[in-house]
């Protein structure tokens, strides 16, 4: 069997995000521009090429796979891909397959993602103030969002809310939502807003560091450490009075990119080695170039012997433009 793949820090890849669409039913503020330029459909990679890379990844020592978008659950048929991609937690090769969303089609699928094998989702919900949802995203619909982790916990998957703290927009809201989650027995984690793509805001102005929310959360509540991890970037803490768990995201107070296991593969097959730089490598091109996977093989090795040692964002006015240019939609956080 093929080696796994580790980077030159030592760090083993072992969790890979995957991106499927770079649409969106909605358009948060601080993801994307209000007009956006979408791909043509003809650039987008197949499902089933797809499955054929997230398999080379599963090849390669990958226990963990996460689909996102966009809004992974627009794009046409996807729900064919999780079929297909299932067959690698039957096996074991996989330990976990995921996605995730905003939860505006959650409805509709969660019966048949549970059916296939998934456990756990993440929804990204920034407020529960429907009037204030519309601001924040635009364009969706607040009570779909509601019927679609509705939908998911009643078909017995683990839902994580996702929210980003955004100074002057939710600041006041996080203590509710804390509640929320933690009433319906949902974990909840907390994001720091990321210097990615030109946005029509100014991200000093939003940027909220986790560490003061933590400091006025322990104002009311007692935060204990706990001892948990998910593979992903959370540190999390539990809160005495809700029994619940909560999980900070701080790419800017506190960089976490030492413990790194992950890379991001876009719906054009884009390999971006980490979230905060602009190093790429394209997947398509060897995938397409033969049935057999040794091209990609190589591809990859190359590109994992670039992946660097962390991100360099920061936030601050001095800033004429972000530290990355593409938009977070593109790989999905
Ligand atoms: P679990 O830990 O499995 O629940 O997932 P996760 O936190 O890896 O995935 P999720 O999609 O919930 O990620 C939440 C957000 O955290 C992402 O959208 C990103 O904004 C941020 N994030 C995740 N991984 C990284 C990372 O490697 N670097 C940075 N800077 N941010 C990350
Ligand atoms: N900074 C931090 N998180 C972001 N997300 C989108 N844009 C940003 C940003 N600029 C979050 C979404 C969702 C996840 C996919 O990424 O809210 O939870
Ligand atoms: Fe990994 Fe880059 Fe995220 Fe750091 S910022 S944890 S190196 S993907």
């Amino acid at each position: 069997t093929a080696p796994p793949l580790v980077d030159p820090f030592g760090r083993m890849i072992t969790y890979v995000r995957v991106s499927v669409t770079d649409r969106c039913d909605m358009r948060c503020v601080y993801c994307m521009s209000e007009d956006m330029n979408f791909l043509p459909k003809r650039d987008l990679l197949s499902l089933e090429e797809l499955d054929r890379l997230c398999t080379a990844f599963i090849s390669r020592g990958v226990r963990k796979l996460r689909i996102t978008g966009g809004e992974p659950l627009v794009r046409r048929n996807i729900m064919s891909l999780f079929r297909a991609l299932s067959r690698h937690l039957d096996s074991g090769a996989l330990s976990e397959l995921t996605l995730t969303t905003n939860g505006s089609q959650l409805a509709d699928h969660a019966d048949e993602l549970a059916a296939i094998g998934v456990r756990r989702i993440n929804v990204s919900l920034d407020t529960l103030d429907p009037t204030k949802f519309r601001a924040i995203t635009r364009w969706g619909d607040h009570a779909r969002v509601m019927a679609g982790v509705d939908a998911a916990q009643k078909a017995g998957i683990a839902v994580k809310i996702n929210m980003v703290a955004l100074q002057g927009v939710n600041d006041q809201e996080i203590a509710p939502m804390l509640e929320w989650a933690h009433g319906r027995g949902m974990d909840l984690t907390l994001i720091e807003v990321m210097p990615l793509g030109k946005i029509e805001a100014e991200r000093a102005d939003q940027f909220l560091p986790l560490s003061l929310v933590e400091a006025r959360l322990k104002e009311r509540y007692t935060l204990r450490e706990i001892d948990f991890k998910t593979g992903g970037p959370a540190r999390y803490v539990r809160i005495a009075e809700t029994g619940g768990r909560l999980g900070f995201i701080t790419p800017l107070t506190h960089n976490f990119c030492e413990g790194c296991n992950r890379v991001r593969v876009t719906c054009t097959g884009t390999l971006y080695m980490c979230l905060g730089q602009d190093d790429a490598a394209d997947l398509r091109a060897p995938l397409r170039a033969s049935a057999s996977d040794e091209l990609l093989h190589e591809a990859l090795e190359a590109a994992i012997a670039r992946k660097p040692k962390g991100h360099d964002f920061i936030i601050d006015r001095s800033q004429t433009k972000p530290a990355v240019s593409r938009h977070m939609s593109v790989t999905g956080g």
